[in-house]
């Protein structure tokens, strides 16, 4: 991206600029904006306009003058953060189309945090997955003044960590958007080995299908050893040289790269969209690549539980019983719930690394779906204080959570007769997952299970996404790696 961060405007007027105005404020008056932005030609066209409150107005562009106004305009459940950030992905959107060579967005009156959200949507629309379209066209490049009074530095520094975001952002979605035809659990592992290359402090330690039996993480084995792609567990691991956290946060990632359901098949029409199945190890991925590069004083991890859940003459059958990671045996009740049998690897793998905190996840259920649509995640935690953090650093960064209980009424329901648990349990399905998750978390461990099955890859357009992987979780993880510093 373009961006030129000034505490005035430099870029003099002309026919390819526009200025952008944003109405951060609500009752922000015509008069009080054209004082502040102070720009001439603003003016002129503003002149005969009606003296107003800006908060009805949407995305205006006036004809001809090469000023588009920006308004917050509510949308329907959306934060005052979020609509900033729509309104520049919207903004953005049309300078493209337009071919506008600059745009000047008058800033000098956003706090840091407006500005970021504003900065997160101009990225956003710069977004676009076309690596399969035999006719690429590649975007537009505008180039965004950012007008910022006596914020310049502050909001150099923003842009410099929104970039970082961004560019993790990116690389989730590329991933959960590549088909599994080309993303397999080994080629994961080849992106994570290519990341902690060129990212100073990350380490990555890997394991194939024989190492994973040898130590005994036999989720991985019993999902992946249908498919011709074995499985793979990667950890990745930022130790950063001075850490004023104790903490270690593990973050445990579901990384289906594709999920048929195995021998109990879905339906072909919920099948495509499973390309995203390996959504949350994406997502853990990319979080601690943006940790690692911003320095974040603190020791993050990332496990990465990687297989390709496949029909095969060598498929997992229902009914068979493996003794996972923590010496608990698990009868394989229904081959499509197999999530929850290699993040049962992931969290002992969480435990061994010494994790104080886990977050891991997961687009688990369907059941999920149902609950709680495609506009927020459902999580469960053991801990009081890191579920609070992780529904105020979602809120920080646009992304809601709700916070689902971990009804122990519904606990017997995973009892096998024959095993020790099997892997589907009460009608609760979501609840059901978690649960059976929780009997695989470390002893005095907090943890918190984010069931993204909803909220990580759309069908529809949704918010700042057309179709595709949404990026949904970078940015909270790498706020709660924030955040955890700021209590310890
Ligand atoms: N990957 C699916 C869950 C899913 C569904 C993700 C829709 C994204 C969109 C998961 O592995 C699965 O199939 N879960 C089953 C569990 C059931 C068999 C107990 C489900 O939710 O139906
Ligand atoms: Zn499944
Ligand atoms: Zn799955």
């Amino acid at each position: 991206m373009k961006l030129n961060i000034v505490t005035t405007e430099s870029v003099k007027a002309n026919e390819n600029k526009a200025y952008a105005l944003f109405f951060v404020k609500q009752s922000v008056q015509f008069s009080k904006v054209l004082t502040e932005a102070g720009n001439a030609q603003v003016e002129t066209v503003l002149k005969g306009m009606k003296d107003g409150p800006f908060e009805d107005l949407e995305l205006l562009e006036i004809d001809g003058s090469n000023t588009i106004f920006v308004d917050a305009a509510k949308e329907r459940g959306l934060s005052a953060l979020d609509h900033l950030r729509m309104a520049a992905y919207r903004l953005a959107g049309r300078a493209m189309k337009k071919q506008i060579g600059t745009v000047s967005l008058m800033l000098a009156d956003c706090a840091d945090e407006q500005f970021k959200a504003i900065l997160h949507g101009l990225h956003y629309a710069e977004y676009k997955f076309d690596a399969y379209k035999t006719k690429q066209k590649p975007n537009f490049q505008v180039a965004y003044e950012i007008v910022a009074g006596e914020h310049a530095a502050s909001f150099k520094k923003i842009a410099e960590e929104v970039a970082v975001e961004n560019k993790a952002i990116v690389l989730a979605k590329n991933l959960i958007n590549t088909c599994a035809a080309d993303l397999y659990p080994a080629e994961f592992v080849e992106n994570a080995k290519t990341i902690a290359k060129y990212t100073p402090g990350l380490t990555v330690k890997e394991r194939d299908m024989k190492q994973l039996a040898k130590e005994g993480f036999m989720g991985h084995v019993t999902v992946g050893k249908g498919s011709s792609h074995e499985p793979y567990m990667v950890t990745l691991d930022y130790k950063p040289a001075k850490r004023t956290s104790k903490d270690h946060l593990v973050i445990v990632g579901k990384g289906l790269t594709f999920d048929t359901g195995g021998l109990c098949l879905k339906p072909p029409k919920s099948m495509p969209e499973m390309i995203s199945d390996m959504s949350g190890a994406a997502t853990a991925l990319a979080a601690i690549q943006a940790i690692a590069t911003l320095k974040l004083p603190i020791h993050v991890s990332a496990v990465c539980c990687l297989a390709e859940n496949a029909i095969g003459n060598k498929s997992v059958l229902p009914g068979d019983i493996f003794k996972a990671k923590n010496g608990k045996t698990v009868m394989v009740d229904n081959t499509d719930a197999e999530g929850r049998l290699v993040l049962s690897d992931g969290l002992a793998e969480a435990g061994l690394i010494g994790a104080t905190h886990i977050v891991d996840l997961a687009t688990l259920t369907g059941a999920m779906v149902r609950a709680l649509g495609y506009a927020v995640a459902g999580f469960f935690s053991n801990d009081d204080d890191l579920a609070l953090k992780v529904i105020n650093c979602g809120e920080a960064c646009c992304e809601k959570f709700w916070s689902m209980p971990l009804e122990e009424e519904y606990a017997d329901a995973l009892k096998d007769k024959f095993a020790d648990l099997k892997n589907t349990g009460s009608d609760a399905g979501a609840i059901a997952a978690a649960l059976f998750l929780q009997e695989f978390v470390p002893e005095n461990t907090a943890w918190a299970h984010w069931d993204i099955a909803g909220t990580a890859f759309t069908t529809k357009k949704w918010k700042y996404t057309e179709y595709g992987a949404t990026g949904f979780g970078v940015q909270t993880l790498i706020e709660l790696a924030r955040e955890m510093l700021q209590t310890n």
